[in-house]
């Protein structure tokens, strides 16, 4: 049965329990971590938000209350008054805040019961994931699990904070909406008023926040939802929230450097790590060359160099047909790697091919001069170059891609993380920061034989490059930079257009139609003709940044109720389906032949 609380009042929460509370009279409540009997003594851990705290439960001291002690269950809810003591010094758990004292309990209230849970709430079990989110409410209570929930807490604060003393205002934006182009599928809610028709909701707020630009709110912040229907991995959810800023008159450096401040005072205030400034930049096209991708993780070196020139006259078929077909070489040093076993090696090869490579050759440099695949076919002076270019000694291995650049990115920059892994090259608590800047505006896709743009089509080009966006899309190069944190995109933003006409060229070159452009972006092309100042901004997200200062390796620990990779949350079995009144008041027929 359960008893009121009624007439007691929490005067501590448990983890707060220390010496400096020695014979003083605490009230306490909390969750059964844990019940043992002991030959007549009776230990019950409670848990809150705080922590833990050993109690007592004495016969001698205490008759009936130690005799109620044993109806106590895991997980129950306990209302405990008691004296804290200090423990036997062998008793000591130095592991716990409270492991110096214990509470030796007078009453005990059961405030509730609880069913047995379906998996122990601490955070030694090993436990399934999908059991865990179907009981998050649970898991939540695990204080692994909770302690992000503090993190995510403080940046929230500490971004409001900032953003509110740099002249920001806090703004919120509609969710139900029009689509707003990010490169993902749109959520769409069908509207009853308006049958047939559909609200989407936001990929991003962007296009408001331009709007409030225009309407001359000159700084606006938004922590807010943004929702798309895309392919899930552990770095995405269908519903996120992004940290959205939109600034007036300011360059991209200025925004650079208010975006800078903002992050040492985040890694300040939750990690007490100092960030040096200014953070490091690179260009697009240079990350691409040295990683391979936009978003290289810079916590390890096995940078990649272009060996064009001293392969040029080479002996090995591979580099010679990769140089005649227009394609490129490029080598990585990965030091240290000698001591690679052939299964090791083989694994790599075998990654490349699965990645689309021919191959990946390689060459180990041993005191008896390079061994491997290639070697035979190397001179003298191709062996004296790649000592020299890639800094090769003794005890590295040399890795090569030899075909089309792009694909020779795309698999040494997936070689490269791999290696990191091998190597053992990345260690807890690094953090390195990179801008990404200089972006290409478009991106060809050869399925559609369309240019689609590679943030979205409100970025700006370059003043230098307006001239090629009908002739020469691809050439144009964006005022757009991301923020890279350990090979994940923290941050996305840049310079957005503010003249109409070059807006409008922009539609054209992504292949929309005059009517297209007029039906989907009708209103705020009309807004952009109005006296728009020059803007930019950016977008954080939020999750993506509390999931790498927690060390976590899925979004889905630093979100409270999330989806799996499947799209669903297996707590209140979201999405399910409407009743046929529902269907019919939309106007709505579900096909059952489209429905697996
Ligand atoms: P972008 O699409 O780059 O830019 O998004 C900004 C940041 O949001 C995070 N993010 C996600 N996080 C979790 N799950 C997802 N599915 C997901 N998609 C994106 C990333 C990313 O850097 N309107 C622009 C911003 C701007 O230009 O101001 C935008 O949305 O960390
Ligand atoms: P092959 O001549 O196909 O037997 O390949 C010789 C070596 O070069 C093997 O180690 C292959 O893995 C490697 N290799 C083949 N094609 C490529 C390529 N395009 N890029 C890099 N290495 C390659």
């Amino acid at each position: 049965m359960s008893e009121s609380m009624a007439g007691l009042k929490r005067t501590h929460y448990c983890g707060e329990i220390t010496e400096q509370l020695l014979d003083q009279d605490v009230v306490i409540m909390g969750w059964v971590q844990h019940r043992r009997d002991h030959g007549g003594l009776v230990f019950i851990d409670l848990r809150d938000r705080s922590g833990l705290v050993q109690t007592v439960f004495n016969p001698q001291e205490d008759p009936k209350t130690h005799e109620k002690s044993h109806e106590v269950r895991a997980e129950y809810v306990l209302a405990l008054v008691g004296r804290v003591r200090r423990r036997p010094a062998d008793m000591i758990n130095p592991k716990l805040a409270t492991g110096g004292v214990e509470v030796f309990i007078r009453e005990l209230r059961v405030l509730n019961q609880a069913k047995t849970p379906p998996f122990v709430v601490d955070d030694y079990s090993e436990v399934n994931e999908t059991v865990r989110l179907k009981h998050r409410y649970l898991d939540l209570r695990r204080p692994s699990v909770l302690k992000n929930f503090v993190v995510r807490h403080q940046v929230a604060k500490i971004t409001r904070d900032y953003f509110a003393d740099q002249g920001f205002l806090e703004i919120e934006t509609p969710v139900l909406t029009k689509s707003t182009p990010e490169g993902a599928r749109d959520y769409l809610v069908p509207s009853r008023v308006n049958r047939g028709s559909f609200f989407a909701l936001p990929q991003s707020p962007q296009l408001f926040k331009q709007l409030l630009m225009i309407g001359g709110l000159d700084r606006y912040c938004q922590i807010v939802k943004c929702f798309r229907d895309e392919d899930l991995r552990a770095e995405r959810q269908p519903e996120f929230t992004q940290i959205d800023l939109e600034m007036s008159f300011m360059s991209q450096d200025e925004i650079i450097e208010l975006l800078e401040g903002y992050l040492v005072q985040v890694f300040e205030k939750v990690l007490g790590v100092q960030l040096e400034r200014p953070f490091g930049r690179m260009t697009y096209d240079q990350a691409i060359l040295g990683y391979g991708i936009d978003r290289p993780d810079l916590r390890y070196g096995l940078e990649m160099v272009d060996l064009g020139q001293v392969f040029e006259n080479s002996q090995a078929q591979v580099f010679v047909e990769a140089l005649r077909s227009g394609g490129v070489i490029r080598g990585i040093n990965a030091k240290g790697a000698g001591k690679f076993s052939r299964k090791q090696l083989d694994d790599l090869v075998a990654l490349a091919i699965g990645l689309g490579a021919k191959g990946l050759a390689w060459l180990r440099l041993t005191d008896q001069g390079f061994q491997g695949p290639l070697a035979k076919f190397l001179s003298p002076e191709e062996r004296q170059a790649l000592i020299e270019v890639l800094k090769a000694e003794v005890g590295d291995v040399l890795f090569f891609g030899a075909d089309s650049a792009d694909l020779v990115a795309q698999v040494l920059g997936q070689i490269r993380l791999k290696l990191a892994e091998e190597l053992d090259l990345i260690k807890a608590h690094q953090y390195a920061l990179t801008w990404v800047t200089d972006f290409p505006m478009f991106e060809f896709d050869p399925q559609t034989k369309r240019w689609t743009a590679k943030h979205h089509p409100f970025t700006c080009p370059r003043d230098e490059d307006l001239e090629f966006l009908e002739s020469e899309p691809g050439r144009v190069k964006a005022l757009a930079y991301d923020l890279v944190l350990n090979g994940s995109e923290i941050c996305g933003g840049s310079i957005r257009i503010h003249r109409p006409e070059v807006q409008s060229q922009v539609f054209k070159t992504l292949g929309l139609s005059p009517n297209e452009t007029k039906e989907k972006f009708g209103f705020f092309l009309e807004a952009l003709d109005y006296g728009t100042p020059p803007h930019g901004g950016c977008a954080f997200g939020l999750d993506r940044l509390v999931m790498s200062l927690t060390g976590m390796a899925s979004l889905r620990d630093v979100i409270a109720f999330p989806k799996t990779q499947k799209a669903i949350c297996p707590l209140t079995e979201a999405p399910g389906g409407v009743s046929d009144q529902q269907l019919l008041e939309l106007g709505l027929k579900i096909d059952k032949s489209q429905i697996s």
